[in-house]
C-alpha cells in the first residue's frame, strides 16, 4: 500500500526516539498517516537505531538525541522508550518547542504526568498518550452508540485485559529480571494496565473514584501477574481484571446501560449486544440464539469486508490515533485525548499501586538491587 503524502507545506516531520519493540508498530504505522515523514530515529544503542533506519526506509540515524533535533528538526517526536525515562524526555522535547507523542504508560506518577502536561501547555505544544485502543475501529463504532443514546445511561463498566507471558512483550519481559518493568511501582501492572482504565473513565466522570484493587499471592521470586479492581463513583461503578492466566488472552469491555448494554471485543473487533427473548417462555429459548446468530452472520460479514480491504491490522487503533494527532498539529487544534483524560487515568494508577506495594516477595530471583529502586 502506498502512502500519499501531502504538499511540503503541510508535512510534519517525524522522529522516533526508543528503537525497541513497540518502535517497529510505530514506523509502519507512520507509513499510512497523511502528511506525515519520519526523517530521524535515535536509540541510545547505535545498532538499535541503525536497524530501525534501515528496515524503514529512515534518512537519519542517531544516539543523541540534542544532535539528532538540530540536524533534522522534527514537528514531532514519539517517545518510545521505557516508561521512567518518559517524562524527562517529553518535557526536554516540548521545552524546545517539539511536540510529543509518548507511549503508554504516559508517567511513572500523577505529579510526572503534571510536569509534562504543564510543560506542553507552557510551551503551546501538544502532547498525546498511546490510549490506542480507544481509536480502534470498534471501539469508534462503540462511542457511536454511547453518544446517540441506544445504550441510555452507562451504569457499569468490566474492563478485561489479559496478557500473554509467553507473548512477543511478555516474554522478553518477564524472562529476564534485569528488565525495567520489574522496576516500575506496579510492575508487570504498570506497564499494562492504562489499556484497561483508559476504557473505564470515559464512562466514570469522577476525579478519583473509591478504588479497591488486589492481586494474586506472589511467592518469593515470582511477582503476582493477576490484578483485579473495583472502582466506584459517583454514580458509576466499574471492574477491571488483568490476567495473565485466563485463557484465552482477552481484551473485552462490556458496558452496562439503562437501555441496552454490549459486550465489546478487541480481539475479534465485534461488538454483542446482551440480549433478552422477545417470544414468551419456551419459545425464547429458540429466540436469544437465534438473534444471536444473526447478529454472527453481521459480524463475520462486516469483519471480512474489513479483511478485503486491508483493514483488519492489530494496531488500526494506532493508526488512526496517530493520523488525528497530527491533524490537531497541523489545524492548531485540542489534541485528540484530553489532558484531564491522562491525569485521570495516571492518578488511578498510582492509587492501585499505592494499595498494591511492590515488596521484597515480588522481586525476580536475583536482583536484590531492586528493591527500594520502585
Ligand atoms: N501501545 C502498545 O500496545 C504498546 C506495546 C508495547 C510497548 N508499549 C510501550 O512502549 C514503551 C517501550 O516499550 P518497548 O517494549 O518497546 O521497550 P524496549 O525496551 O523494547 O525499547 C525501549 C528502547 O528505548 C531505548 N532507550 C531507553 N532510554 C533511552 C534514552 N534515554 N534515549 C534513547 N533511547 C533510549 C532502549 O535502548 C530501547 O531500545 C513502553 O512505555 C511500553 O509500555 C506500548
Amino acid at each position: 500500500m502506498s502512502q500519499s503524502v501531502n504538499s511540503k507545506a503541510t508535512t510534519s516531520k517525524v522522529a522516533i526516539l526508543g528503537c525497541g519493540q513497540i518502535a517497529d508498530a510505530h514506523l509502519q504505522e507512520l507509513r499510512y498517516v497523511p502528511g506525515v515523514q519520519v526523517v530521524a530515529v535515535c536509540d541510545q544503542l547505535q545498532e538499535l537505531a541503525d536497524q530501525a533506519a534501515r528496515r524503514f526506509d529512515v534518512p537519519g540515524a542517531f544516539t543523541d538525541l540534542e544532535r539528532m533535533l538540530t540536524e533534522t528538526r522534527p514537528d514531532a517526536v514519539h517517545v518510545t522508550t521505557p516508561p521512567h525515562t518518559h517524562a524527562s524526555l517529553a518535557c526536554q522535547l516540548l521545552n524546545q518547542g517539539v511536540n510529543v507523542y509518548v507511549e503508554k504508560p504516559f508517567t511513572v506518577d500523577v505529579a510526572e504526568a503534571d510536569e509534562v502536561l504543564s510543560a506542553a501547555r507552557r510551551n503551546g505544544k501538544l502532547v498525546c498518550v498511546g490510549h490506542d485502543h480507544l481509536f480502534d475501529p470498534v471501539w469508534l463504532r462503540l462511542q457511536t452508540l454511547v453518544t446517540t443514546g441506544q445504550l441510555g445511561e452507562i451504569v457499569h463498566v468490566d474492563s478485561v485485559m489479559g496478557y500473554n507471558l509467553n507473548g512477543p512483550f511478555g516474554k522478553i519481559m518477564f524472562n529476564d529480571p534485569h528488565h525495567w518493568l520489574h522496576r516500575l511501582p506496579g510492575g508487570l501492572f504498570h506497564n499494562n494496565i492504562s489499556h484497561a482504565i483508559y476504557k473505564i473513565t470515559p464512562f466514570l466522570s469522577d476525579e478519583l473514584p473509591r478504588i479497591h484493587a488486589t492481586t494474586d499471592r506472589p511467592t518469593v521470586g515470582h511477582p503476582p501477574t493477576e490484578l483485579r479492581v473495583m472502582l466506584q463513583g459517583e454514580s458509576v461503578t466499574a471492574n477491571i481484571r488483568f490476567s495473565s492466566r485466563a485463557r484465552p488472552v482477552q481484551r473485552l469491555a462490556t458496558l452496562y446501560g439503562t437501555k441496552a448494554s454490549v459486550e465489546v471485543d478487541l480481539e475479534a473487533r465485534t461488538i454483542r449486544w446482551c440480549r433478552s427473548a422477545k417470544l414468551p417462555g419456551a419459545l425464547g429459548k429458540l429466540d436469544v440464539p437465534w438473534q444471536q446468530l444473526r447478529e454472527a452472520a453481521g459480524n463475520l460479514r462486516r469483519n471480512t469486508w474489513d479483511f478485503l480491504r486491508c483493514r483488519q491490522h492489530y494496531f488500526a487503533g494506532m493508526r488512526e490515533l496517530f493520523t488525528r494527532f497530527y491533524a490537531a498539529i497541523r489545524a492548531e487544534q485540542e489534541p485528540p485525548i484530553p489532558y484531564e483524560e491522562i491525569r485521570r487515568v495516571t492518578a488511578w494508577m498510582d492509587e492501585i499501586f499505592r494499595q498494591y506495594k511492590f515488596t521484597e516477595i515480588d522481586v525476580p530471583a536475583s536482583i536484590p538491587d531492586l528493591v527500594g529502586q520502585a
